[in-house]
């Protein structure tokens, strides 16, 4: 094997593979096709390690024809060692971490992997720098193209680092208001500009001290930037972090003239764009808004919190009505939110809609495009339990249907269907389309207390005359509300 055959394999696999990212894509924009989609993107990005490694180590052992080097050396040797380790070590952690995490907890596991790729951009940014000779070899271009992806990715570690530590609880979701937030986060991209300026100017080793202090400005960036956004944004955040992670993976392919990661990065980059942009529309946020900060205040009124007491009449129900009302529909819709996902009700509820729809019953779900923890979260629950795709309908398409709607359940779900979105300016969702399901003319919600939703705000759905509360875990609800269908039916 020659170094030439080497560069014109691995040129040929990285546009295989950048082909396969493309059709990853691609497929993962119909339910239909995500399966295959994510095959796609696996045989990719298997393809890029395994094609990466083997140029690795054939170059380090000195094994091509045409290397000239006279065989393995001692420092070949060990780097091939380390990257052998770090691709068993990193793979075995990686494999582990993910078979066990809890799909409720998925946003958390993504947002702590897109911190690595921001702290990979950083060490490969510093690496570059410390490179003998670099002040030499280093045109202008490359040094700005060092530092925008240490900066980038300073931002993506810090600020997905703070995405985790809200998303677990470890943090509060109120969002930081700093007086003067804007001129803060003004003046550390002002300084960063000052350290470019300086770190191209007189490059080289020497250099890395503007390097480093622009990395401590960007790191406080994205902490900052992250702290000012309140709960009900955090999908967004996470999103946004996304597509920043693919801009510092693009940046870190400049910097090691890799085309296949400058072509991935860019994909991951964009694609989070577009998912942000499309998830602050399904929200009515401002995309600015979200970048900059500040949105999903808290709610200045109380908390609805467990056990506070309700803000109005509840109308408490048993499995018997719910089933009495369910059997006498001819429309039934479904909502699943977050407490379906805790409770792993999803089962249960396609085994009732299946009843139903064998009574002949019309039965259909309703998605909202943030309900649970993560794009997609319902729609991944509930092909799990083998709901048709016919019968799931995103918001634009049911909403008109709930005034002719008989019974909605609500299950686990509760700012989704919060009318103060629509109705109360003062709330900290206002603005946020929501499932208008009290136009039908009953409701059903169950969970488990009166506690709020992620948002943290109290919901006035539970309150109106045509809804009734089923309290209990919604998995055990199901079950029971099943049983006394079998038993009326
Ligand atoms: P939430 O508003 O969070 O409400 C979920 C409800 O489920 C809670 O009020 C809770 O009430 C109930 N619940 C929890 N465990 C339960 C169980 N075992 N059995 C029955 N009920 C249970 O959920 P949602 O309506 O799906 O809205 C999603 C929220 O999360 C939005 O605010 C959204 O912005 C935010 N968010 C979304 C994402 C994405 S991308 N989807 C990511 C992060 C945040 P009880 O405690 O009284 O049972």
């Amino acid at each position: 094997m020659t170094l030439e055959f080497l560069g014109t394999l691995r040129g040929l696999s990285y546009l295989a593979a950048s082909m396969l990212f493309i059709l990853s894509l691609r497929g993962l924009s119909t339910q239909q096709t995500a399966r295959g989609g994510n095959l796609l993107g696996m045989l990719g990005m298997g393809l890029a390690v395994l094609i990466t490694g083997i140029v690795l180590v054939v170059t380090n052992l000195g094994l091509a024809a045409d290397a000239g080097g006279g065989g393995p050396t001692a420092t070949g040797g060990r780097a091939v060692g380390l990257l052998v380790a770090a691709l068993i070590g990193g793979g075995a952690l990686g494999a582990l971490v993910a078979s066990r995490v809890a799909m409720t907890s998925m946003p958390e596991l993504v947002a702590m992997l897109h911190s690595f790729v921001g702290a990979a951009a950083v060490l490969v940014g510093i690496a570059t720098t410390l490179q003998p000779g670099g002040d030499g070899a280093h045109g202008a271009a490359h040094l700005i193209e060092i530092f925008v992806g240490v900066f980038v990715g300073a931002v993506t570690f810090s600020g997905s680092v703070i995405a985790f530590t809200k998303l677990r609880g470890l943090v509060g979701s109120r969002p930081l208001m700093l007086p003067g937030r804007h001129a803060l986060n003004a003046s550390l991209v002002g300084a960063s500009i000052v350290l470019a300026v300086l770190f191209v100017r007189e490059p080289g080793p020497e250099a890395l001290i503007y390097l480093l202090a622009m990395m401590g400005l960007a790191l406080v960036l994205g902490v900052h930037l992250v702290m000012a956004i309140g709960g009900g944004d955090m999908p967004v955040v996470v999103s946004l972090l996304n597509s920043y992670s693919g801009w510092a993976a693009a940046a870190a392919g400049f910097m090691l003239s890799n085309d296949l990661l400058i072509v991935t990065g860019a994909l991951v980059g964009s694609s989070g764009a577009i998912l942000s942009t499309i998830m602050c529309r399904a929200m009515n946020r401002s995309i600015w808004n979200v970048v900059f900060g500040g949105f999903g205040a808290a709610p200045s009124g109380p908390k609805a919190v467990a056990g506070a007491v309700p803000a109005g009449v509840v109308h408490e129900t048993s499995v018997t009505e719910v089933a009495e009302l369910l059997l006498a529909a001819r429309l039934v819709i479904i909502v699943p939110g977050y407490g379906m996902a805790v409770a792993q009700a999803q089962h249960a509820v396609k085994e009732i809609s299946s009843f139903l729809t064998e009574k002949k019953i019309k039965v259909e779900y309703a998605i909202h495009p943030v309900a649970g923890r993560l794009p997609g979260h319902m729609n991944v629950l509930l092909a799990e339990a083998n709901v048709s795709y016919e019968i799931v309908k995103e918001m634009e398409e049911i909403n008109p249907e709930f005034p002719k709607t008989d019974v909605v359940m609500v299950i686990g779900a509760n700012d989704i269907v919060n009318p103060s979105a629509l109705d109360d300016p003062s709330s900290p969702i206002y603005g946020m389309p929501v499932l208008e399901v009290w136009k039908a003319a009953r409701v059903v919600m169950l969970k488990r207390s009166m506690s709020a939703g992620y948002a943290g705000v109290d919901n006035p759905l539970a309150y109106r005359d045509n809804t009734l509360m089923l309290f209990g875990d919604a998995r055990q609800s199901v079950v029971n509300l099943l049983t006394a269908l079998r038993a009326q039916a």
